[in-house]
């Protein structure tokens, strides 16, 4: 894999013409785009068909968790939509997972897209071991990390979403994942105000084993983007 085709950018913005044009920009330099919440809760299923037409991979991150049979709809719609990637709660369980996965898969065979990787989102990293206590989950969260890394893998997720300290810890558990990683910070790049705690360079959480890097700020908030983009992309191939 090319170490530009690592680099997936968060689009973390309500607004489609801001996320496409810097989608244009970056064009061919990065892999693909993460759509979350709030561009896909203003936009919906035209991001992705903005995004698919420019060629780009699509990684739709709405962290489905419900019903299996709710789930398992969702994950097909967003399936014959083209994406890429998309994730659902392990917390959902593990009959959730498996009819997620399976109910895309068969979509999209259907579509005649390629089929999408579903990953588990584990525990989010904002969550405290005294959160966890309170929802009544068996913490620590590094522990509850790994149990719910080896449902997921179990139910047949495709791969995990992880913080970059937990790379070689969950590929020991789930070895075949692909493993999509944000909190990423160039070894060059300074976010104002920075909020990830949890980070590593791409070049680090590439030798720990990431399949995928998702970057929002150091790309999208840089003077020039597509320079920031190929400079990271430098950064790996050099590490
Ligand atoms: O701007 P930045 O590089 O911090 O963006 C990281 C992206 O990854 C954001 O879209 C953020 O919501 C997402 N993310 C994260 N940490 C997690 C899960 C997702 O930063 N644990």
């Amino acid at each position: 894999m090319r170490a530009s085709d690592r680099i997936w950018v968060a689009l973390d913005t309500p607004d489609l013409d801001t996320a496409l044009q810097l989608a244009d920009r970056l064009s061919g330099a990065v892999g693909g785009y993460k759509v979350g919440l709030e561009l896909y809760g203003a936009h919906g299923p035209r991001v992705v068909e903005e995004l698919r037409r420019r060629g780009a991979g699509v990684f739709v991150d709405l962290k489905l968790h419900d019903i299996p049979n709710t789930v398992a709809g969702s994950a097909a719609a967003l399936a014959r939509l083209g994406v890429s990637l998309f994730t659902m709660h392990a917390l959902g369980g593990p009959t959730m997972l498996t009819r997620g996965v399976e109910a895309a898969d068969r979509a999209a065979d259907e579509a005649g897209v390629a089929r999408p990787t579903g990953l588990a989102v584990t525990i989010l990293t904002s969550h405290s071991d005294a959160e966890l206590d309170a929802v009544g989950v068996a913490g620590p969260c590094s522990a509850a990390v790994l149990r719910l890394a080896g449902m997921a893998r179990d139910a047949g997720a495709g791969g995990l979403v992880c913080s970059p300290l937990e790379i070689r810890a969950v590929r020991e558990v789930f070895r075949e994942a692909t493993l999509v990683v944000p909190g990423i910070r160039p070894a060059s790049t300074d976010v104002a105000g920075d909020d990830q705690t949890r980070k590593a360079t791409p070049a680090r959480a590439v030798a720990d084993g990431a399949d995928r890097l998702v970057i929002g700020r150091p790309i999208t908030r840089a003077d020039d983007p597509l320079a920031a983009a190929q400079a990271i992309a430098a950064e790996i191939e050099r590490g």
